[in-house]
């Protein structure tokens, strides 16, 4: 067995990291285990007798980490090797192994055999780095953790380098393997959908075999969203219960298999899908795969999603997110459509400031020849038609009523209609020779190409440093289809999924560097593009294209078990909607503010009464939305469950807490559900504000003990009914 290589400057990190309790990386040369810890949870991996790298515990806080004892392989069967029934950390594809690898790789002489095994370390304060390497060749691969003490938060990130002589392809690139206990029966909550109807939550009993979860359309995609959440098979609750939870930070082709082996081992493997995928690295290149968040908690499902929203908002959004809270947005869209002009928009400017709005969005329809979705996508200059004077006017305009301007984007599409396209058909992602399907009339340009990539950075710097533009809605309205990159070799063109994604991810790095004022909102026609890999580069994230505001509980409850409500765009629009649908505008508001909201109705319809009730619900939004944004959400009703939908929100200190309440329909007379509250201090005492005067119970001020035990009661009645009340805590 190789010995294991410390030299002098891991011995000196080991002392320190046994000397210093707050470290949450430790390894113990001994047993040759490494201990990450977080507030509540250990993860323990180990070195095997044959120098494997292995899996040996994910799970509640174990504090006495004397009681591990060192990774050791399984005992073999018939017809599987110790190895292959082995926890392994990062398998390859190589020897007896049949369970979905993480790595599998072609060399030039036609071997396909890989096997990895312990070769260095690393560890700082709460990262670690494991490099394997394998048992002939030159490929190392760097499994690399951060540790997140106080979100219960563990990253994973590998890097695969070729340190042969020889080119080597790269078949599948995964981020990592997750493994449960094993033995137990598990279940997967999961979020799948498509246009207008995203994030629904499913769940199903993990059965033996491979549930799998993917995008293979080129970016996130509302099929289904790269997060799962497993629980032993239905012992978890909103309140209770052991919960694992995960999540890719990937806006490409990415893929999530769910596996019960024959031998009851869960596990889940992430990262680049492998359909289609083809990555060659040369002698000395690397590819990095995209970071794998995983986490466990056994308060339920509740506190799985606070622990993601705690971290997304910490330790994934930009910056300087942590210090703004989401404006009261306005978008035109549906309002005017493409039919934009600067007296219109004004019009509409007025009435937004009106009613409190803080930032003004001026949607599709500002650019080039675009009257409608066929033409214009590419070339970014404003229509000189529909703004004789550029856009100055419209932006001054705008600021003077002391909102800020934002603007609509779709940088990565063209339409055959276009100058651009004219000049470089090219650019285009393409098959030589075969159809170039469009998609709303438009084809997606190649960002893994320099030129596109240079060409998309310099019309957005030219936009923006010509223009006062606080906010971008940068959209992408269709996925990939002929995925063909002509211009580079054969064996590369496949590259294309990776590096249009790296692209992107670049461009909007340096956009962010160069205006580090200018906010970004992730749209995919809808939630195509919300995952963790983008929302470290935008503010917030478009929900759905689907506005009608009953779906949009179902589509918002589903989207808060993986993402923070501060992302959440929810916007308040006309009626009838979808599903010919009219909900009151009071329901529709208060539905918006379960997130951040935005309003995009057509004001110009709007009454009187409108008006007044909307002035009221963003002045109440304004004074909520600390605690909606910031706060702990607990999702006391689900609208998966029943004819209530109850969320509750409890700012940071304590000090505030708003809940929102929706009846979809009363029948047979009977009373509402009781509504008990959570997150609250027993022996606090709260006031009550009622939006309303549906709250049934009398007194000004009660205990957190009464609310979360013998609950509240709402006369809530009809079709569509709602309220909301605040509650602030008493000296
Ligand atoms: C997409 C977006 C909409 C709107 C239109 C504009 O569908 O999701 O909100 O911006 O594009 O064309």
């Amino acid at each position: 067995m190789k010995p294991i290589r410390l030299g002098l400057l891991g011995l000196f990190i080991l002392i320190v990291t046994s000397a210093g309790m707050a470290q949450s990386v430790r390894f113990d040369p001994a047993r040759k285990l490494w201990f990450l810890s977080t507030r509540s949870t250990s993860y323990v991996l180990g070195i095997n007798e044959e120098n494997g790298v292995q899996h040996v515990y994910w799970g509640k806080r174990v504090a006495a980490d004397g009681d591990f004892a060192p990774a050791h392989l399984a005992s073999a069967y018939g017809f599987e090797t110790r190895e292959g029934l082995t926890a392994e950390e990062y398998p390859a594809w190589g020897g007896m192994r049949y369970a979905e690898p993480c790595l599998k790789v072609t060399f030039p002489e036609g071997n396909r055999d890989l096997v990895l095994n312990y070769d260095s370390q690393k560890i700082s304060a709460d990262t670690l780095e494991i490099t394997l390497k394998d048992i002939r060749y030159g490929v190392f691969v760097t499994l690399s953790y951060r540790v997140f003490p106080r979100f219960d938060v563990i990253e994973k990130t590998v890097g695969i380098e070729n340190r042969t002589k020889q080119p080597l392809l790269l078949e599948s690139a995964q981020s990592g393997v997750w493994h449960l206990p094993q033995g137990q029966r598990y279940r997967l909550s999961y979020l799948h959908g498509f246009w207008a109807g995203e994030t629904r939550l499913a769940q199903e009993p993990i059965d033996p075999g491979k549930k799998i979860l993917e995008s293979r359309r080129g970016n996130t995609s509302g099929q289904a969203s790269p997060w799962f959440a497993i629980d032993a098979l239905g012992a978890a609750d909103e309140e209770h219960g052991n919960v694992w939870f995960g999540a890719l930070g990937w806006s490409g082709n990415w893929k999530l298999v769910i596996e019960d082996t024959p031998y009851d081992q869960v596990r889940v493997v992430g990262g680049f899908n492998d359909f289609d995928f083809s990555y060659p690295l040369k002698p000395g290149e690397r590819l990095t795969t995209p970071a794998f968040y995983g986490g466990y908690t056994d308060l339920g499902f509740g506190e799985a999603s606070r622990l993601m929203h705690r971290f997304e908002r910490e330790a994934i959004l930009p910056a300087r997110s942590a210090d703004h809270l989401r404006p009261i947005l306005y978008n035109s869209w549906e309002a005017t459509y493409f039919n934009v002009n600067e007296p219109a928009q004004k019009a509409l400017a007025d009435k937004a400031a009106g009613i409190g709005v803080e930032l003004f969005v001026m949607d599709d329809g500002w650019f080039g020849q675009r009257n409608d979705d066929r033409a214009g996508l590419g070339d970014w200059y404003v229509n000189p038609q529909k703004f004789p004077n550029g856009l100055t006017p419209l932006i001054h305009y705008i600021k003077s009523k002391g909102m800020k301007f934002g603007l609509w984007v779709e940088p990565e599409m063209v339409n055959p209609k276009s100058d651009l396209y004219r000049k470089h058909p090219d650019w285009v992602i393409n098959f030589p020779g075969r159809p170039r399907t469009e998609g709303r009339n438009q084809l997606v340009l190649n960002l893994a190409r320099e030129d596109v990539k240079a060409y998309v950075f310099a019309s957005l710097v030219k936009l923006l440093s010509e223009n006062n533009i606080d906010f971008l809605k940068w959209d992408m309205n269709r996925h990939f289809s002929e995925p063909g990159w002509p211009e580079v070799a054969p064996a590369d063109q496949r590259k294309l999924w990776v590096n249009y994604v790296l692209n992107l991810y670049d461009i909007l790095d340096r956009l962010r560097a160069r205006y580090p004022n200018l906010e970004i909102e992730s749209c995919s026609g809808g939630g195509g593009r919300v995952d963790l890999g983008i929302l470290k580069r935008v503010e917030q994230a478009w929900t759905s294209d689907n506005t009608e505001a009953f779906d949009r509980l179902t589509i918002q409850d589903g989207f808060t078990h993986a993402y923070a409500p501060k992302v959440m765009m929810d916007w308040v629009t006309d009626v009838p909607n979808l599903n010919g649908r009219s909900t009151p505008l009071k329901y529709r508001f208060l539905i918006a503010m379960m997130g951040s909201v935005g309003i995009g109705a057509n004001l110009n319809r709007w009454s009187e009464q409108d008006f007044a009730l909307a002035s009221k619900m963003v002045a109440y939004y304004k004074a909520i939305r600390a605690t909606v944004q910031e706060g702990d959400l607990y999702r006391l009703a689900s609208p998966r469950e029943g004819e209530l939908t109850a969320s509750q929100y409890v700012s940071r200190d304590g000090q505030q807490s708003v809940l929102l309440a929706f009846l979809r329909s009363q029948q047979f007379l009977r009373p509402a559900p009781t509504i008990y509250l959570r997150g609250l201090d027993e022996n606090s005492n709260y006031r009550l504000i009622s939006i309303d005067d549906k709250l049934m119970e009398k007194g000004d001020v009660l205990s957190g003990a009464y609310l979360m035990n013998h609950g509240l009661n709402f006369n809530l009645t009809g079709d569509f009914d709602s309220t909301s009340v605040t509650l602030e805590r008493v000296k």
